[in-house]
């Protein structure tokens, strides 16, 4: 992997958890790196840490600002902002839009304004933060299970078309990681997240591994691996699984509940 010195990298969603971890471990590196976060406090309070430039504000709509910022040239965008609403279909329609919109159009928007410069040059970073509910789901949380589904399919077709570019592509699926996000996941974070949860930096250890590996699957948690290969082989078995988990989670009569239970559509952004 070329050296990450001096490059121009942005991080969406990084005045806390992972991406806060990503910004750190990129400034750590001699990057030079753009800060995002809705939260204008949060991101200057980062950025200051890192020797960073905090660009607060939506992530679909910083790369103007990102690009001036880095002198013209955004070498690496991790797309990393992310919302979490729990329920089904019951779930709000602005829960669901806002998980489109955060989770994946946030990802396509990027891409669109980037690719062109990238392919131009033959090089460009895309990390998008994703989850292990990409690859397998979250128990309780329909609208994040299915747009993580789309965030990594995305970021799949990114790869596949052009890695023979110069465009490198990571998804990043972790399963629990100590954040504000996590502590908010209710009953089904305690029984499936909680114990094997690790640190953010954790994270951006397994990504810079990762990126040194060329790999486009960064797996925080590697028994992740075992559990999409169980899934694609034996989807009933696996199904029955994650019902078993559905029923105790709804022992626990707390979030993750079925959807005649009360609706629920939060997000904690
Ligand atoms: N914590 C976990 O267990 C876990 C596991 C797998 C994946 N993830 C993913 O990691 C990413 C980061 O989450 P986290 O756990 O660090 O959560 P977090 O809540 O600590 O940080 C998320 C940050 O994103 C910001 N944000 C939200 N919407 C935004 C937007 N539209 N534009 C800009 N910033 C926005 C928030 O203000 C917050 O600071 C998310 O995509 C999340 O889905 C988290």
């Amino acid at each position: 992997m070329k050296s990450v010195r001096n490059a121009g990298v942005v991080v969406t969603g990084a005045g806390g958890g992972i991406g806060a971890a990503l910004a750190r471990r990129f400034a750590a590196e001699g990057a030079r790196v753009v800060v995002n976060d809705l939260d204008a406090a949060k991101a200057a309070a980062v950025a200051e840490e890192t020797g960073a430039v905090a660009v607060p504000g939506d992530a679909s709509t910083v790369l103007p600002a990102a690009r001036e910022a880095l002198g013209g040239v955004i070498d690496v965008y991790c797309a990393n902002a992310g919302v979490a609403h729990t329920g089904g279909p019951e779930a709000a329609e602005d829960a669901w839009a806002a998980s489109w919109d955060v989770n994946v159009m946030a990802h396509v928007r990027a891409a669109r304004e980037l690719l062109p410069g990238w392919l131009e040059r033959g090089s460009g970073r895309f990390v998008a933060t994703v989850s292990a509910a990409g690859l397998l789901t979250m128990v309780g949380s329909a609208p994040y299970s299915v747009s993580k589904h789309a965030a990594l399919a995305f970021a799949e077709w990114l790869s596949l078309t052009y890695r023979h570019r110069g465009v490198d592509v990571h998804a990043i699926c972790p399963a629990g990681v100590r954040t504000d996000m996590l502590r908010d996941t209710g009953a089904a974070g305690d029984l499936l997240l909680r114990p094997t949860a690790v640190e953010p930096d954790a994270v951006a250890d397994a990504l810079f591994t990762g990126m040194a590996e060329g790999r486009f699957l960064i797996l925080p948690h590697p028994e992740v691996a075992g559990f999409a290969a169980a899934r694609a082989t034996d989807p009933d078995r696996w199904l029955e699984g994650m019902n078993h988990l559905q029923r105790k989670v709804e022992d626990l009569g707390r979030p993750g509940s079925p959807p005649e239970a009360e609706p629920r559509g939060r997000s904690r952004d």
